[in-house]
């Protein structure tokens, strides 16, 4: 299934509509929701944040959240391009939607030069790890916080 995405920034305009999206009941355990994450961003600048709202059409409907060329040397900040947050509202998973923003996400980032892009995730057997496993990541036999690292190269 190939799913249209567009990545959108936050703005006052949408910013509501965005912190409304929902993760189906359990699965907030594998992703901080986006307000957290928007308050993350504003309070972790050495993470060098970076994100996006998901939009299918006009209609939000995830969000993603990178960590965009960090520079070297950064104790506990995964890097240059580290896929830091990432969550589709539970109405709209299962339509190839992470897929497509994996696939955006990719594209950007390779644009500028990057030659990898790390992920970590819950490691679950529920968890999102097959999901990124599936598109291509390998773990890299590193924890970090307690959760595997995953490294896709581009
Ligand atoms: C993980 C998540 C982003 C995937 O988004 P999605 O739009 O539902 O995924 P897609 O429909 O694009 O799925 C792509 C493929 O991965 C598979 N997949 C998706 N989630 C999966 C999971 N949890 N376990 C195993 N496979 C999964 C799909 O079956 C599909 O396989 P196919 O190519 O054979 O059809 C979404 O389910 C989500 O937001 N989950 C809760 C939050 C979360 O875990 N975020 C990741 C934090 S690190």
């Amino acid at each position: 299934m190939t799913t249209s995405v567009r990545l959108v920034e936050i703005t006052g305009d949408n910013r509501d509509a965005v912190c409304a999206l929902r993760v189906h009941p359990g699965q907030e355990r594998f992703v901080a929701s986006v307000a957290k994450s928007l308050e993350d961003a504003a309070t972790t600048p050495e993470g060098e944040p970076w994100y996006r709202a998901v939009y299918v059409g006009d209609e939000p409907v995830g969000f993603v959240m990178l960590s965009w060329d960090v520079p070297p040397g950064r104790p506990g900040v995964l890097g240059p391009y580290y896929l830091w947050r990432l969550l589709v509202d539970g109405r709209y998973q299962g339509r190839g939607i992470g897929r497509a923003v994996l696939v955006e996400v990719v594209s950007l980032v390779r644009a500028v030069g990057g030659t990898e892009l790390l992920t970590s995730h819950q490691p679950d057997d529920d968890g999102p790890g097959a999901f990124y496993r599936k598109f291509g990541f390998v773990p890299t036999g590193e924890i970090d916080d307690g959760e595997p690292v995953l490294r896709l190269d581009l």
